[in-house]
């Protein structure tokens, strides 16, 4: 099968395009790097020709509100658009569990209308949602870091690996469209507060972590389970502690 993945030069979809080749489909890395733009539409129609599959695992350079909602519904509606006319049966696309709990996030608010945009197109699709990548914890705490003090909630979330995401989305875009959402996760489920220490610790890093329940989650105020996943997600067993212990990155 011949799948596009945009965004295949990201965390995720790196993955995904090595997942698909090593199958032996034909996977295309489509990215501005490769010279494919959602944004702009550039490339869109070439990469699609003769595509039956399109995964979706772009995200947007910035994460300001007007931003981050420009890029999901303009680049969502092009893509979509030009998959019609290419005859593309299939749309996957990647998403974060507990998306359309989170309204007073500009980020979430924009992913919700990537959503909507995808359910409402007509064309056979299947939405990924996958809890927070441990790759993401740095920026978790980048984001919520005011000089050495790292303000976060004590909700729950229950981190997956990117790897484990990205072996889900690979196996959705060869099966047959679900029309609806698969939720994945990690093992553990733990306060978010927890995770972040655990990761500055283990990296030797010297900011402290102080639990917060009125601090914002990318301008979001969590609840204990706004973050984590419905009884029927799909659980992999990858723990932060191993992954960690495999990044080639010294600990500190
Ligand atoms: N972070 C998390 O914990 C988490 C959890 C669940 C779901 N997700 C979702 O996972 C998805 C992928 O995240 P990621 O971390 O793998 O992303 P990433 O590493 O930041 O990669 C983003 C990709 O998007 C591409 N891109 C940017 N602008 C584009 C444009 N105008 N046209 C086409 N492609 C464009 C980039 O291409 P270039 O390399 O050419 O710039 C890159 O390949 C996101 O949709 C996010 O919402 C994230």
């Amino acid at each position: 099968m011949k799948i596009v993945v945009i965004g295949g030069t990201g965390l995720i979809g790196s993955k995904v395009v090595g997942k698909l080749a090593e199958h032996g489909h034909e996977a295309v890395a489509a990215s501005p790097n490769s010279g494919v733009n959602t944004l702009t539409g550039e490339g869109l129609a070439e990469v699609l020709a003769g595509a039956q599959v399109v995964v979706d695992v772009s995200n947007s350079p910035s994460f300001e509100d007007d931003a981050v909602m420009g890029f999901f519904t303009t680049s969502t509606t092009n893509l979509l658009a030009a998959e019609k006319t290419a005859g593309v049966t299939h749309h996957v696309a990647l998403s974060v569990v507990g998306t359309d709990r989170l309204p007073d996030s500009g980020y979430f608010r924009a992913k919700v209308a990537q959503e909507n945009l995808i359910t409402q197109s007509g064309l056979p699709y299947s939405l990924v949602h996958a809890t927070q990548f441990f790759e993401f914890v740095k920026s978790i705490a980048a984001a919520a870091t005011d000089g050495n003090t790292v303000r976060l909630s004590h909700a729950l979330i229950q981190p997956i690996a990117a790897e484990d995401v990205a072996t889900t989305v690979a196996r959705t875009a060869v099966g047959a469209p679900l029309g609806g959402t698969l939720e994945i996760a990690g093992p553990k489920q733990l306060g978010l507060d927890e995770l972040v220490r655990t990761g500055l610790e283990l990296r030797g890093d010297p900011r402290e972590v102080v639990a917060d329940p009125n601090a914002p989650y990318f301008g979001a105020i969590l609840s204990e389970r706004t973050l984590v996943p419905g009884p029927g997600a799909t659980v992999f067993s990858t723990t932060f502690e191993e992954w960690l212990a495999e990044q080639s990155e010294p600990a500190k």
